[in-house]
This record gives structure tokens, sequence and C-alpha cells, in this order.
């Protein structure tokens, strides 16, 4: 999407390569710093990862498979002709890239798939790491237009609602950030919103801040008012006192790996949002691109969640009134505190899936998605 700098509009994508550097906007520094973070090797893309300078599903996957590029080149270059020794560095890779974060499917989507392109190239270790490079960059292309689809079926979608209830205008809550920042492109729950504006419809976005790392309140609200888009904070826990108010007309979240039952792990506090908007009778719906969807897993209970730690709970960073970067304790130093960093929203709180593919109710997700459905054993019932 489109970045101001100063009278200059330039067009950025999260992530990408050049050469053998994997370039990615710092998102710790956002809003206050728009900076291009350069990763050298294909560690430092890793800890990147890890350490969330670059984070939301899509954005992992891409520089997930970038960073498996790197390593492969890295490979290349250390193993000289010995192709056991090429294979063996970068199998150990996979592993290493696979460790970096649980929870988003789509770093494991990318890693398979970026590998599972290079491997049928055996003894031809050159050919192997040129093909490691043009998978890593198709993977992030796929991303981006997987994300521009999403923005066309979800405003068909709002638009539909729209007319049903008579609604000169909508308001949409959104969690986390789900926008261009956390894909390669477009975004998935904010991609709707884009082509919204673009259509001239007029929208207003309620943005939770997600505490602790505030992806809401940085990210989202940063990418909406690039675009001129009406967006309004929340803090976290005036979701059910803005839907009571009739403030919000439907709900758009993001996932970071869906179970073949549909139940959806999202950024923490996704649930509360969900539960609000079932006992106030608000549609709820989670758009995603096709390497969200996990239909080797029967339910939502076997999603892994990620633990982080306390500290990121107890620390918050920021910054002053004279614009210097700073960190300030906001809890006492001695107590513990805790960090889920995704929760999980059963199947039967969500409305409907907004895809590339078209909009499919939870039930009908194995059918319409999955490229093996007859593999898939999603459970349903009152548990996730
Ligand atoms: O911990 P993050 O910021 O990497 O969390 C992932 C997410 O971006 C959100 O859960 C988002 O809503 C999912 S869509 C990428």
């Amino acid at each position: 999407m489109n970045v101001r700098q100063g009278d200059e509009i330039k067009h950025y994508r999260t992530v990408w390569m050049e050469g053998t550097t994997v370039k990615i906007i710092n998102q710790h520094l956002l809003p206050d710093e728009f900076r291009i973070h350069s990763c050298n090797s294909y560690l430092e893309t890793v800890e990147s990862i890890r350490d969330m300078t670059v984070r939301g599903a899509g954005a992992i996957g891409a520089t997930a498979g970038y960073a498996l590029a790197q390593a492969a080149v890295e490979s290349f270059n250390l193993a000289h002709e010995d192709d056991a020794m090429y294979w063996k560095s970068v199998s150990d890779a996979v592993q290493r890239i696979k460790m970096a974060r649980p929870t988003a499917n789509a770093l494991f989507d990318a890693v398979d798939t970026v590998y599972s392109n290079m491997s049928t190239f055996g003894k031809d270790t050159n050919a192997a790491t040129l093909r490691s490079i043009t998978a890593a960059r198709e993977y992030a292309d796929a991303d981006a237009e997987a994300c521009r689809m999403i923005g066309q079926n979800g405003a068909d979608l709002v638009q539909r609602i729209m007319l049903q209830k008579s609604l000169p205008s909508v308001s949409i809550l959104t969690h986390c950030n789900a926008g261009w920042l956390a894909f390669v492109d477009y975004g998935s729950a904010l991609s709707p919103i884009y082509e919204l504006k673009r259509r001239g419809i007029m929208v207003n976005v309620l943005s939770d801040e997600t505490r602790p790392y505030n992806q809401g309140s940085r990210l989202t609200a940063w990418e909406l008012s690039n675009e001129n888009v009406d967006v309004e904070i929340i803090p976290d826990n005036h979701v059910g006192a803005v839907m009571a108010k009739g403030l919000v007309d439907l709900v758009i979240v993001g996932a970071d790996r869906i179970a073949a039952n549909g139940s959806t792990a999202n950024k923490i506090g996704t649930y509360t949002v969900a539960l609000s908007a079932h006992q106030h009778m608000i549609p709820f719906y989670v758009a995603a691109p096709l390497h969200t969807f996990d239909f080797s897993l029967r339910c939502g209970r076997e999603i892994p969640i990620e633990n982080r730690s306390p500290d990121e709970v107890k620390w918050v960073k920021g910054v002053d009134e004279n614009g210097v970067r700073t960190k300030v304790r906001i809890a006492p130093k001695n107590v513990s505190a805790m960090y889920l960093s995704f929760d999980v929203t059963p199947y039967y709180f969500i409305n409907g899936f907004i895809t590339p593919k078209g909009v499919f109710d939870p039930r009908d997700i194995v059918t319409h998605l999955a490229k093996e459905p007859e593999k898939a054993q999603p459970v349903y019932g009152r548990d996730i």
C-alpha cells in the first residue's frame, strides 16, 4: 500500500528480498517512525519474526519463505558442490525457521511450499537455490493477490448487509492488525475496508487497541489514517459498551490459524469480541487467505497457542512528548503476568469466512476450501 513520506507517496510491501537481503518494514517503530530493517542472514530474518519486528500471519509467512531462500544461498556457499551437506544445512534451516513462532499457519505453509519447490532438484543445488528464491517471491505475490480478492469479496458482502439493513454508512469493529502490515499487501480484515473506501462507501472503523503489543492503536490506526479512512481507537474493555450503544454494524477480524471445524485462533481478545457480538446479534466475520486454514486439525483446541513473555505485559514502549522512544513499566516489578498471545473463537460464533474464493459458512469450509476434503475430520459440538 502507499506510504506518505514528506511530499512523496511511495508503494511498499511489508517484506521483500533484494539480492540476498530480506527487507522488512520495522513494525516496532510504527507509528512514529517508518524504517526499513535489513536482515542480512537467514538467522537475522528468523530473529525478526521471533521478536515481532515483522508480525501478522501473512507477513510472517512471506518472511519465512524468504528466510528459507536466504538459507539456501548460505547453504550453497557453505557446501560448494557437496549436495549432502547442502541438503542437511537446508533441512536444519527448515526446522529453525519453523520454531520462530508457533501459531500462524502461514509460516509453516510458506516454508513447506518453498522447500517442496526446491527439493525436486536433488543434486543440482545451484538450480534448487535459484528455485527457492523464485518460489519465495511467488509465495509473497500469491499472498498479496489473495488479500486483494478478499477485499473484493468482503466489500461485496458488506454492501449486501448495508442494503439488507438500509444503512447509509457502515461502522466496522476490528481487532489487532489484519491490514497490509500483517500481510504482504492489502491485508485481510482491512482489505474490504480499503475496497469500500475506493467504491465511495462511507465507512468508519472502531479499532481495538489490542493490549499489550497494541497492534490496533499503533498499526491499524496508522494504516487506516494513511488511507484517509475514519478510524477511532477504543480500549479493549470498550467492546461490550460500544456494541450495547449500537455503534457497531459488523465485526471483521483476521485469523492466524483455522481448524477444520472453523474454530479460529486470532490475537488474544478476539474471543471476547465474538462473545459480545453474539450477545448483541452483530454479524462477526473472519477474513483469511487459504494458507490460514489447517485442515489437519479437527478442532480449535488442537491449535498451538503461543505464550509470550510477561515483560511484554508489564512494560510499554512508545514515544515521550519530545518524540524520544522510551519504555516504561506499568506494573509492580515482582508481580507475575500472563500473556497468551492468541485465543480461539468457536466456529458457532462466526457468521462466515471472507476468503479469496468467496464467503463461506464455517460448516462449509471443508467442502469448499480443503485440498483433500476426505482427509479432514472436523469435530462439531459445544466445545471449540
Ligand atoms: O502477534 P501478531 O501481531 O503476529 O498477531 C497476528 C495477527 O496479526 C493477528 O492475530 C491478526 O488479527 C491476524 S491476521 C494476520
